[in-house]
């Protein structure tokens, strides 16, 4: 363990040794009480403790359909219906650690049903025969699934229950039959509807949430980046961070009686990640939609709410997190929904089909702050052969670890991009770039930002690697896609620190994975 890791960890260590419960908070659920919006009776939520994940004990809902008549819907009883209602979807522009595709507009959605739990393991094995997941027992989430893994699990289910599937999976593409009862994802609107169940402060405890109200990276409370060193001004304080996932019953559920909306895992959605008022039929030239679906194409696919290795920034009701489709990770997993109204058309997903190919000429370029990084980046290099790339700044961060942890943060917040004093000349030669970087703040270092805003990398292939402390890739994936949707994306590393004699071996196989060496 080098030297600027053995400090951070000391620090982690220091900050876990000091954490203590949060007096301050109120429990998720009991603070809020009933809401304007959705009638969502407290009878019905406080009751709604699951019994078991096996078998499906129904029950009869009356749906009224196209032609106003009335048929029986059959739901698992752990369905909770969330009437719709018109919302702000989106963070304020003074919102603390908001991105700026938060944008605020006014969104109604329509009447849904949505499951009070994350999947759990027991459901997902059921239907699939499988369980992918990284952490083990029956009432956890189901996590380390794909977007696409997601949706063929609710059309599984769907036709086991004799529903109508949702979905038209056709490799990578995916069309949603609006009308079909099966079950289906929620949409980013649904979701965050449902999430913020009225509130519209950034959690939905609407106060800074804690590790004893839900499942995160607990040593890192809502607003620590910037209060890190005197940490008078957190309401909440640091806490456990359990580095599992816990069972989907854990904790209060929201006001709406919806558990792990934050932390746990994140929840697949519907939609394409893009803008929100500029990708949406129902959007075009209007900031307010109606049952929004998400931008018409794309790469990247939305998961939201956090998950159990997130820091609490985002975990926030307005976070957008970003992963191509074919990805899974063991920070997200999915929530069940049903529709309580028919909806009528379908919704197509022209995904824009990636063009890259591991392989070609392959470039390493990486950012390093205590050596780590560079230490990694040269074994990928005598392994590989390829050309390496230091990516060095016009103005360096100081070399005083405490100075570079407040520099750090300072610019993740304002989203600075600093400049870079070298460049690559022959960017269009490369193929495929390896992209290496430390694990700052649970992001990119913002040079990463820089150097990825500085070339066109569409149709190359980038696969990143990260040095870390014990947060493994934190949202840096999301950031990078967010930064170059048009690149694919190989599979990442995460190394924790410079990591140790297997190194060498852990590069080769995941170097093979990639198709970068044979
Ligand atoms: C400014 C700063 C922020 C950091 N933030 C995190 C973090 O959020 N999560 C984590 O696991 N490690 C964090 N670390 C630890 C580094 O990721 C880790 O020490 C890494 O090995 C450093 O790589 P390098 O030597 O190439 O700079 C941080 C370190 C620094 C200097």
């Amino acid at each position: 363990m080098k030297k600027s890791g053995a400090v951070f960890m000391a620090v982690i260590m220091m900050m876990s040794l000091c954490a203590c419960g949060n007096s301050d908070t109120g429990q998720a659920g009991e603070s809020a009480g009933g809401n304007g919006q959705a009638e969502i009776g407290r009878e019905e939520t406080d009751d709604m403790v699951r019994s078991d994940t096996e078998g499906e004990s129904e029950m009869n809902v009356v749906e009224e359909n196209d032609a106003g008549s009335q048929t029986a819907v059959q739901l698992p009883e752990e369905f909770i219906l969330i009437q719709g209602g018109t919302f702000q979807m989106g963070s304020p522009v003074e919102e603390a650690w908001r991105s700026e595709d938060e944008v605020q507009h006014t969104v109604t959605v329509s009447d849904f049903y949505m499951s009070a739990y994350e999947l759990t393991q027991a459901e997902y094995q059921e239907i699939t025969g499988e369980n992918p997941s990284t952490f083990s027992g029956e009432d956890l989430p189901v996590e380390n699934i794909s977007w696409l893994d997601a949706v063929s699990y609710c059309n599984a289910r769907s036709e086991r229950e004799g529903l109508t599937p949702a979905y038209t999976v056709n490799g990578a593409d995916v069309t949603w039959d609006r009308a079909a009862n099966g079950y289906r994802l929620p949409t980013e609107a649904e979701w965050e509807y449902a999430c913020r169940a009225g509130t519209t402060t950034p959690f939905n405890t609407e106060t800074s949430i804690s590790a004893e109200e839900s499942n995160y990276y607990g040593h890192y409370p809502y607003e620590i980046e910037d209060n890190y060193f005197s940490q008078g001004n957190l309401t909440t304080k640091p806490g456990e961070y359990r580095q599992t996932t816990v069972p989907v019953t854990s904790f209060s559920p929201n006001p709406w009686g919806l558990y792990n909306m934050h932390g746990n895992v994140g929840e697949w959605v519907w939609d394409y990640y893009g803008a929100y008022n500029s990708t949406n039929e129902s959007a075009v030239g209007a900031e307010e939609q109606t049952d929004p679906t998400g931008a018409e194409t794309g790469t990247l696919r939305v998961y939201r709410g956090g998950g159990w290795n997130d820091f609490a920034k985002n975990m926030r009701s307005a976070y957008r997190a970003a992963l191509a489709g074919d990805k899974g990770s063991f920070n997200i997993g999915l929530r069940l929904v049903r529709n309580a109204v028919s909806g009528s058309g379908s919704v197509a997903s022209a995904g824009m089909e990636h063009t890259g190919s591991t392989g070609g000429k392959v470039l390493i370029a990486f950012f390093s702050w205590g050596g780590n990084t560079k230490g990694i980046a040269q074994e990928i290099q005598a392994q590989t052969g390829a050309d390496l790339f230091e990516i060095t700044l016009v103005d360096p961060y100081s070399n005083d670890y405490n100075t570079v942890l407040d520099e750090a943060q300072r610019d993740q917040n304002e989203q600075a991009r600093p400049e870079l004093a070298v460049h690559v000349e022959n960017m269009e030669e490369y193929d495929t770039v390896i992209l290496g970087y430390p694990n700052w703040w649970a992001s990119i270092p913002m040079p990463i930002a820089s150097f990825l805003e500085e070339y066109d990398f569409a149709g190359k292939t980038i696969i990143p690697f990260c040095s870390h402390g014990g947060g493994r890739f934190g949202q840096s994936l999301t950031a990078i896609a967010k930064l170059v949707p048009d690149a694919q994306m190989g599979e990442a590393l995460s190394v924790h620190y410079s990591s140790g004699s297997d190194l060498p071996d852990e590069i080769t196989e995941w170097l093979k994975t990639n198709g970068v060496i044979e």
